[in-house]
């Protein structure tokens, strides 16, 4: 007889990954019942026993409705005595509203967060955006240290056209001019349920490696080189490099709006007959990834291939046919071209 650990509950944004790891631990799937009313509203019913048992929902938020979803999962599991709650959020969106910007910006991304918080015991999340290490992190830290850092250096409304991404880069731009704040009008005492007032860990697991390893297996690397499409997907694709060995460089974006990037081939970029793979954490617009191609070639790259973990494809696959040569991404979201499989660095970290 199966000892059941642990009961694994899907939300209806992550139905095959669940099944996977479910498989996985060799344990069950919980019985849940998910369906819309006319008017879109969400009903959830917990058809499973939960009462004292270590539960644990899988469920990627790409959409409003996902982290409704699964707000409603967790309060309703809450409700019903389980004893511990996981909650393992393979993609979790707003991950790159962790700034603000511009005065009065909301930190979306904290608000999220705090909520799944309330009635979670553990978060679990796959290459988090804001994240740029794997393992265990104090995020209310990560959001009041940003601010800080924002409330010593920045003066309001400065910040409309910054490079994207990262916090090193932002850094490195105030250093240069010195800004002061005003108006801003901080208050980022992480106000969260009971003792957790200050503290919001995020569990954040690594599915770059897995991809860089599937393009291991698929690419010749002798005429390869992994290009990040910013500064800030370096690191994760200087570590691809190392998986797949091969040469590897980045591009200079600067990010004009939600769907529109600049982007410049650094001066000294070789790549003429070279075969190149584009590696990011996520692609949502696909806008990096088409300016990206488009430049790449114009340098006279021979074949070119994408790949990255989160594929938001927010614009659907089709806007890359006859852009790029090959298209893959994780399964942290279902996707035609979900090839790499990061079930079983769920199953093991739970
Ligand atoms: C940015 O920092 C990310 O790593 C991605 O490059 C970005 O989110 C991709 O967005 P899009 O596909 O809309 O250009």
């Amino acid at each position: 007889m199966n000892y059941i650990k642990m009961i694994i509950f899907s939300g209806s944004a992550s139905l095959v990954i669940a099944k996977k790891v479910a498989k996985h631990k060799n344990q069950p799937l919980g019985e849940i019942e998910v369906k819309k009313f006319p008017d879109s509203e969400i009903y959830v019913r917990i058809i499973s026993c939960v009462k004292d048992k270590n539960c644990v929902v899988i469920q990627s938020c790409k959409t409003n409705e996902d982290i409704i979803e699964l707000l409603i999962i967790l309060d309703a599991l809450n409700d019903l005595g389980a004893k511990h709650i996981t909650t393992v959020i393979p993609y979790i969106a707003y991950a790159r509203q962790d700034k603000r910007f511009k005065s009065g910006e909301a930190m979306s991304a904290k608000t999220i967060l705090k909520l799944i918080n309330n009635s979670s015991d553990r978060i679990i999340n796959v290459n988090c955006h804001f994240l740029n290490e794997q393992g265990t992190f104090n995020v209310a830290e990560h959001f009041n240290a940003t601010s800080e850092f924002y409330k010593k250096n920045m003066k309001s409304d400065d910040f409309s056209k910054i490079s994207d991404g990262n916090f090193d880069k932002i850094s490195r731009f105030f250093e240069k001019k010195s800004y002061y704040f005003d108006d801003i009008g901080f208050n980022e005492k992480l106000k969260v349920k009971g003792s957790k007032d200050t503290e919001l860990f995020i569990e954040n697991l690594d599915a770059f490696t897995a991809v860089a390893k599937y393009f291991e297996n698929e690419l010749d690397n002798k005429n390869l080189v992994v290009i990040a499409p910013d500064k800030g997907a370096l690191n994760n694709a200087k570590r691809a490099a190392g998986v797949i060995g091969c040469e590897f460089d980045y591009l200079d974006k600067t990010r004009i709006s939600g769907n529109k990037v600049i982007i410049k081939p650094p001066k000294n970029l070789d790549i003429r007959n070279k075969d190149v793979l584009i590696l990011d954490d996520m692609i949502s617009t696909g806008g990096t990834i088409a300016e990206s191609a488009k430049i790449l070639k114009s340098c006279g790259a021979k074949t070119i291939t994408v790949g990255c973990v989160h594929g938001v494809f927010s614009e659907g696959i089709k806007m890359f046919e006859g852009v790029v040569d090959g298209l893959v991404c994780s399964n942290t979201l279902e996707t035609g071209v979900s090839k790499v499989d990061v079930s079983g660095i769920i199953a093991d970290r739970i």
